[in-house]
């Protein structure tokens, strides 16, 4: 479960989040939709305590990520799985070790074991083949794909997807936001997916709002978003990304 009450965030003058509220339900995956500098990264970043708030209360599970300390800030953190927009992949390091490295970071757990796991997650996200080479080895989707490997293969209860499907080509789109929503449900996480693909909203989510002067203006299904009567939330409609 998050949710997020009053949550507010500026760098200098410039208030990217303003009051914001957000409840996502335990298991439900919600997309936020939002044109480019609206704030979409910086809310991931507050739920998953690596930006501080200016004010608001973010409450993931039961715990409270803008009043964290340490100890709790390290359980929020083995309990969230991030994708993060740019993938995020340690360049020098083969896809399994990235994995690897990521689950003994956050588990101690001896590294035969982690290597098993890092396998079994790279071979469900349909990288097994791959899983010795570099990242700059793979292609854009692939890369997308090691990204969720790694984000999953902590089992977090928590999914947080920067823009998982953006510069990749349609076909590859809807592949990956299939696959988010394949291992959403086969592991029962609660996900947020931040995105301006609609149609990878669509396929991913059950609900979704979007993200506008600081708050989520509209939320709800994508069906019940497509009917409302403002130009900025139809133009997602009429010209996916
Ligand atoms: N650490 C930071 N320091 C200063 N400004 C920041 C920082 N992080 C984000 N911003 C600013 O906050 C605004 C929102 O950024 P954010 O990355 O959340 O946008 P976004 O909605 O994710 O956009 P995009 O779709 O392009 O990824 C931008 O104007 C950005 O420049
Ligand atoms: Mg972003």
């Amino acid at each position: 479960m998050i949710k997020i009450s009053g949550l507010s965030k500026s760098f200098g003058n410039l208030a990217v989040l303003n009051g914001l509220e957000l409840f996502v339900k335990k298991g439900e995956a919600f997309s936020i939709l939002g044109k480019s500098g609206t704030g979409k990264s910086v809310t991931l970043k507050c739920i998953a305590g690596l930006l501080i708030p200016d004010a608001g209360e973010i409450i993931v599970d039961s715990i409270t990520v803008d009043a964290a300390n340490i100890r709790d800030l390290r359980t929020i953190r083995r309990k969230i799985g991030f994708l993060f927009q740019g993938g995020a992949l340690y360049d020098s390091m083969t896809i399994i070790e990235n994995l690897i490295f990521n689950l003994s970071h956050h588990l101690k757990i001896p590294r035969a074991m982690a290597a098993d796991k890092s396998e079994n997650y790279l071979t469900l996200v349909g990288l097994k083949e791959s899983m010795n080479k570099l990242p700059s080895e793979l292609s854009g989707g692939m890369k997308k794909r090691a990204a969720l490997a790694r984000a999953l293969v902590i089992e977090p209860q928590i999914l947080l997807c920067d823009e998982p499907t953006t510069g990749l080509d349609p076909i590859t789109s809807g592949e990956i936001s299939e696959l988010i929503r394949r291992l959403h449900d086969q592991f029962q996480v609660t996900a947020i997916v931040v995105t301006h693909d609609i149609l990878c909203a669509g396929i991913v989510s059950d609900r979704a709002g979007v993200l506008e002067d600081g708050i989520l203006k509209y939320t709800g299904s994508i069906n019940e978003l497509a009917g409302i009567d403002d130009e900025k939330v139809a133009g997602f409609f009429k010209s996916p990304l």
